[in-house]
């Protein structure tokens, strides 16, 4: 029986009603964060950066690799010495399948590296083979010993990268790589997320050349060093698709600011499809749900532009509420309905068949104990409770501190009716890690 960190009490059944503000983008910061491991006695300052449990593990990971980090006010300020270590402990690699980020940068800045191997998670087996078939490509011996991957080369060659899917990490890892290896190196197939723009942007404000990215497509001309710079962070997508969702399913009115509308437009589109109306400026989104017929509708996750797979627990929330049926097919992980055992606990009607599930929505759902199984599934969980009839308690909200920034604040100022309760000994039921 585990110690559960925190639980969450919601009273549900009110509209939530006004406007958030979108924090720093957690999975742009991660992989920048970890670029700034190819400086070499040089500093990397980031703003915008989003105070958050796997920022903190990234933070730690790096101060553990040598580096001197600052973190306060949304800034960060990493100074990268000129020797750095580079094995990584286990007990951070396995809190956050993210620090496998710090591969691709330590076998071009060190020209070796021990990473423990990341296992499966609450969301899928998630493999690195992608990784490190593309580090092999260019110049990298892998071996794996006792759990850990271990990497070392006499020296990278650009070259021609194809990846079989284009994945998000693979991407971020070999960009990385690719911008301290001198030489051209062609990402083909390569993840277009904006997250990758802003990790290009960083390395370009580093001194690489990169073009191509938010393509599929990417061009790198590395350097043999790269220099202090100052980066911004994107906003994040995720939490302001999730907050948007708050407003939909409690039939209220959410406006997300400081937000790039295009980063949410396959969620907009699918929100428009169901019958909420959206209104987007140059740099907000709302959706104004108040006496909403909310239709089902069919969607299928998929890389950036689709549907984002880290928001399909949140959207299939919602549509447990809708008139009608719905359909969601999951492409992007092979086991990424955890959530939904609890969903029914609570009253949804779900029928999973493989990677579908078919959605028959119910006019209401009502108060329950439930477990997040991951980072998302705790946040589509707390949507549920905010719609529910009666009394909601979350438990194992230590995955969903790992992704929302204040959280409670948020969803209190728009109007929500929510208390943290003790830490409780209801036991954790999933081991979960999630994105
Ligand atoms: C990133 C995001 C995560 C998001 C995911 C997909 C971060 C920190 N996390 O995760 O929130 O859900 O993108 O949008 O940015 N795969 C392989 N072999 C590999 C790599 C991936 O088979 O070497 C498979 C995975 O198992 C998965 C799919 O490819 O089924 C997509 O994974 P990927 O895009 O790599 O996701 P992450 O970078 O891990």
């Amino acid at each position: 029986m585990l110690l559960i960190s925190d639980r969450m009490l919601i009273r549900g059944g009110r509209p939530l009603t006004g406007r958030v503000r979108t924090q720093g983008a957690k999975n742009a910061a991660l992989p920048v964060m970890a670029a700034a491991l190819l400086l070499k006695g040089r500093r990397l300052r980031l703003s915008r950066v989003p105070d958050l449990q796997d920022i903190h593990t990234m933070a730690d990971l790096l101060r553990h690799l040598g580096a001197e980090i600052e973190f306060k006010g949304g800034t960060m300020t990493i100074d990268v010495p000129e020797e750095l270590k580079w094995e990584t402990p286990s007990d951070l690699v396995r809190k956050m399948r993210a620090s496998s980020l710090v591969l691709g940068p330590l076998v071009a800045r060190c020209g070796k590296a021990v990473l423990p191997l990341p296992g499966g998670c609450a969301i899928g087996s998630r493999p690195i083979d992608f990784h490190l078939r593309a580090l092999t490509r260019m110049g990298a011996e892998i071996d794996l010993e006792q759990g850990s991957v271990h990497a070392r080369t006499d020296g990278l060659s650009a070259t021609r990268i194809n990846f079989d899917f284009p994945s998000v990490g693979a991407t971020e890892n070999i960009l990385m790589t690719a911008a301290l290896t001198e030489g051209e190196t062609t990402i083909e197939n390569a993840a277009r997320e904006p997250e990758i723009v802003n990790l290009a942007e960083s390395l370009r404000a580093m001194g690489a050349a990169i073009e191509g990215d938010g393509t599929g497509t990417i061009l790198v001309r590395g350097k043999k060093y790269l220099d202090s710079a100052e980066v911004t962070i994107i906003p994040d997508r995720i939490e302001a698709s999730t907050y948007l969702l708050a407003g939909v399913i409690t039939r209220g009115h959410v406006r997300v600011d400081g937000i790039d509308p295009e980063y949410l437009e396959a969620l907009t589109a699918k929100l428009e499809e169901a019958g909420a109306p959206v209104t987007a400026s140059s740099d907000s989104v709302e959706v104004d749900c108040r006496g909403l017929n909310w239709n089902g509708v069919t969607l299928k996750t998929l890389p950036y532009p689709g549907f984002p797979t880290d928001v399909q627990p949140q959207i299939m929330a919602a549509l447990c509420l809708a008139d009608g049926t719905s359909v969601i097919h999951e492409s992007v992980f092979d086991s990424r309905y955890m959530h939904v055992g609890e969903f029914r606990r609570m009253g949804c009607k779900i029928d999973i068949q493989g990677n579908t599930v078919v959605i028959a929505g119910v006019p209401k759902v009502s108060g329950a104990e439930v477990h997040a199984s991951d980072l998302r599934a705790g946040a589509a969980l707390i949507l549920l409770g905010l719609a529910a009839e009666g009394e909601t308690v979350v438990c194992s909200l230590k995955h969903v501190w790992r992704g929302y920034e204040n959280l409670m604040g948020k969803l209190r100022s728009l109007g929500a009716d929510i208390e943290l309760l003790p830490d409780g000994e209801s036991g954790d039921k999933f081991d979960g890690a999630g994105d």
